[in-house]
Parts: structure tokens; sequence; C-alpha cells
């Protein structure tokens, strides 16, 4: 049912973990079946993606796509990482079953989400960039009251 590279990244994700600091941070839940991933970026002063964290609580095709997509951005200025569509990440790992592609919505729209974080905080426009759709931090401040 899997590629080998989608085993190898379920089985031995790249770049778990939280960052401290990081220069963009998105959260994003998959509306369809509830599970939630955090993106962490660090980038340098010249908008190069220096290193990509995540943290998924979910399945894992989005557990193997995270990985991918922390490995594609790596290296990336924030514009190229836009070019880091879910279809990108897919391609890269030989694909996805067809019940599995809405999970790899979910890294394409974390990455999205912490480069938008990233914007917001350094008062910046990143050219075709939309507000994140799914981003659930506000949620998630609702209920620690
Ligand atoms: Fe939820 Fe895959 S089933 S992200």
């Amino acid at each position: 049912m899997y590629s080998e590279k989608v085993m190898d990244h379920f089985q031995n994700p790249r770049n778990v973990g939280e960052m401290e600091n990081p220069s963009g941070v998105g959260t994003v839940g998959n509306a369809k079946c509830g599970d939630i991933m955090r993106m962490y970026l660090d980038i340098d002063e010249n908008g190069i993606i220096k290193e990509a964290k995540f943290k998924t609580f979910g399945c894992g095709a989005a557990v193997a796509t995270s990985s991918m997509a922390t490995e594609l951005v790596a290296g990336k200025t924030v514009q190229e990482a836009l070019e880091v569509t879910n279809k990108a990440v897919m391609e890269a790992l030989d694909g996805l079953p067809p019940v599995k592609v809405h999970c790899s919505l979910l890294a394409e729209q974390a990455i999205h989400a912490a480069l938008w974080d990233y914007a917001q905080k350094n008062g910046i426009k990143i050219e075709g960039l939309e507000p994140p759709v799914n981003d659930i931090e506000e949620l998630e401040e609702e209920e620690e009251y």
C-alpha cells in the first residue's frame, strides 16, 4: 500500500521535535480526521530556511509527509518554500494511496502557516502566501481557559 520512501519516513521521521525561538511556527488541523501538525522554521536574515522541525499528532502518512516536507524546505528561500506543495511532497515520497492524499495537505498547510507567522513577525509580505486556513492556535488558546 505504501512506497518504500513513505515507510522509511514513517519509521525514521527526520527533523522531529520542537524549536526554541523559531522564526515562524504554524499549527494546523485536518478537518477530515482531527489530526494536528505543528511546523517550526528557522529562517536566517537572507530569508533562507536553515532548518525545519515538526510535531505531528496524526497518522503514518501525515508523519511521512511532514518529515519529507521538512527536508524539502531546508535550504530554500521562503519564496521557494511555497513551491513545496502537497503534490511535490507526495512526488518526493513516490506517491500516497488515494485515501491518504488528504493527509499530505497538513504538511503544506503547516509550512504556509509557519511562513505566515514569520511574515507577520517581520512585517513582510510573501508573494502568493495566503493566510492559514486551518490554523488552530486560537482554538488551543480558548481551550486553556
Ligand atoms: Fe489524519 Fe492522515 S488520517 S492526517
